[in-house]
């Protein structure tokens, strides 16, 4: 039997509360499909910060370099300075793990959770890659003249042609395995003129793939595109910041925040797996929040670690319970956290064992 070593940082907010039922669901997968899972839980986030002054010791980040996966609840927290958290775990984990890709699959499960008029499951099925080590978020800023009248801030958008060329690459291979075979790059190479770095890169490698189709849209037009003809897109390509933006609003043509699943991978190393919502402080310890995007950053996990039946298991048992109904939606109040967890279990062992 295998066993996967899994990390786990339930976070902030709502973090404990979701990620309690990612693994009620995955470890009953990991019974119905006969693996295991060895879970190590890390205390790690807003409230230990207050409580120690430790973020994210050394010694523990280098025990998650030997592990098969790393599942994050949210983090942010109010009582905490801007970004600090953020940089020290979610930034850390991207940046020193080389968590190169963020795929962030959008599909719609039923149409009754999209707010858009008209449109069908079969035309919001994408997935965005993000570039998720470079761009705006390399912390390569600062400020001159801090507080004086005439103040100068600065951030820099870093890109590498390895950095560029790997994200595309992995967007190619994901086309390469959907029936549609279309990669679309999303950039601002019409203002941002680095970004002719992306559109040469994109180019090249397009070369080598002469099955997929490509396309390409500046990213104020693929906002437009995504709400008004999101059947236009199969794979995406785009920056960590671009990819951050419209992730959000993919999002909620899916049905909303308590849906949406991210992957940050380096594949073939350890790799973490994360709903795409916040901590959403507001709701935190009233088990109001909807833990389905929890549960289906567990099922990326469960495939990425070689699990693929029972990650597939998880999202087709989501998708039944969307659609009979028995699942009302993701919004705060329309189940009670565990709730949403207990269903999913329950399906998945009728799915599984009959
Ligand atoms: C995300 C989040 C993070 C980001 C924040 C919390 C730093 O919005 O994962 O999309 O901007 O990448
Ligand atoms: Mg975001």
């Amino acid at each position: 039997m295998a066993t996967h070593d899994i990390a786990i940082i339930a976070g902030d907010g709502i973090g404990p509360e979701v990620t309690r039922e990612a693994f009620k669901v995955a470890d009953a997968a990991a019974e119905l499909f006969g693996f295991g899972l060895a879970k190590t839980e890390y205390p790690f986030g807003s409230q230990h910060f207050l409580d120690t002054g430790e973020i994210w010791p050394d010694a523990a980040f280098e025990e998650v370099k030997g592990m098969g996966a790393l599942f994050l609840g949210a983090i942010g927290d109010p009582r905490i300075e801007v970004g600090k958290i953020e940089y020290g775990i979610i930034a850390r984990a991207r940046f020193d793990l080389d968590l190169y890709l963020n795929v962030r699959p959008i599909k719609l499960y039923d149409e009754r959770l999209c707010p858009l008029k008209g449109k069908t499951v079969e035309d919001i099925d994408m997935v965005i890659i993000r570039e998720n080590t470079e761009g705006a978020y390399t912390g390569t800023f600062g400020f001159a003249h801090k507080g004086q009248a005439l103040e100068v801030a600065t951030q820099t958008m870093v890109w590498t042609r390895a950095g560029v060329e790997r994200a595309i690459r992995h967007a190619f291979e994901v086309a390469s395995t959907r029936p549609r075979r279309h990669v679309t790059l999303i950039d601002k190479a019409n203002a941002l003129r680095s970004q002719d770095l992306w559109t040469r890169v994109f180019a090249e490698v397009a070369a080598e793939y002469p099955e997929i189709t490509t396309g390409h849209d500046y990213i104020d037009a693929a906002c437009m595109r995504i709400v008004n003809t999101p059947e236009d897109y199969d794979v995406a390509v785009t920056t960590n910041l671009f990819g951050d933006i419209i992730t959000d609003l993919g999002a909620m043509l899916q049905g909303g925040m308590g849906i949406a699943a991210s992957a940050n991978l380096n594949p073939g190393k350890v790799s973490l797996f994360e709903p795409i919502h916040g901590s959403f402080p507001q709701a935190a310890g009233t088990n109001t929040a909807s833990p389905v995007a929890a549960i289906l950053a567990g099922a990326l996990m469960l495939d990425y670690v070689g699990e693929r039946e029972a990650g597939a298991a998880i999202e087709a048992t989501v998708v039944d319970l969307f659609r009979s109904g028995r699942l009302k939606g993701v919004e705060v109040g329309d189940h009670p956290t565990p709730e949403v967890g207990d269903l999913v279990t329950q399906a998945l062992r009728e799915r599984v064992s009959g």
